[in-house]
């Protein structure tokens, strides 16, 4: 499994490094950061967002499994509407030409009805939107814990296996 993972100028840029973290353990993984990024993260490593010719630029890369993780109003609008003017947006383009795992995790509270059609047109041609939404019924203890869920929801999308949250039915 190839795997990319960008991460765009929303809130919770951590979860979208948590998750990176955790899939090049056992896969072949790549990050891609944004500007808005790299300022709410103040993180230097990865592909630049402007290095639109890195190799994920291209269908020919083969990235299996794309994340946006987390997905700013203004990546999910551009994706929405063909733009893919940096590495992020080209990626997603890519994903969905190559008809590939694309998922978004828009992050934004409250929701206007521009974002929530953008999302309503992504989900109807295949793209998983999965939001960072908290939930309580694994009785996480620590943010770590809500974290761990977040993250593990994700791969769980992407049909990698995983062992980061206790799911329900689990003693
Ligand atoms: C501290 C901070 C937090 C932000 N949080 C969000 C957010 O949660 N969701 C969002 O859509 N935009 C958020 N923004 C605005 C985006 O960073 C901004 O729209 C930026 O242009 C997105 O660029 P990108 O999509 O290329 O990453 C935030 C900005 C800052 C400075």
């Amino acid at each position: 499994m190839k795997s990319l993972v960008c991460i765009s100028g929303a809130s919770g840029a951590e979860l979208g490094l948590k998750l990176y973290k955790e899939l090049r353990k056992e896969h072949e993984s790549f990050l891609v950061i944004s500007d808005a990024a790299k300022k709410v993260l103040s993180l230097e490593n990865g592909y630049n967002d402007e290095n639109i010719d890195a190799p994920p630029s291209s269908g020919s890369f083969g990235v299996d499994a794309t994340f946006i993780t987390p997905c700013s109003m203004n990546t999910l609008a551009k994706i929405a509407h063909g733009i893919a003017d940096n590495l992020t947006t080209r990626a997603a383009a890519v994903a969905i030409k190559e008809r590939k795992k694309l998922l978004l995790a828009p992050r934004e509270m409250p929701l206007s009805p521009i974002a929530l059609e953008n999302m309503l047109k992504l989900s109807q041609i295949g793209v998983t939107i999965a939001p960072p939404m908290l939930a309580y019924y694994s009785k996480q203890q620590s943010l770590e814990e809500m974290e761990n869920f977040i993250v593990g929801r994700w791969l769980d999308l992407a049909g990698i296996k995983n062992s980061l949250y206790k799911r329900w039915g689990d003693d």
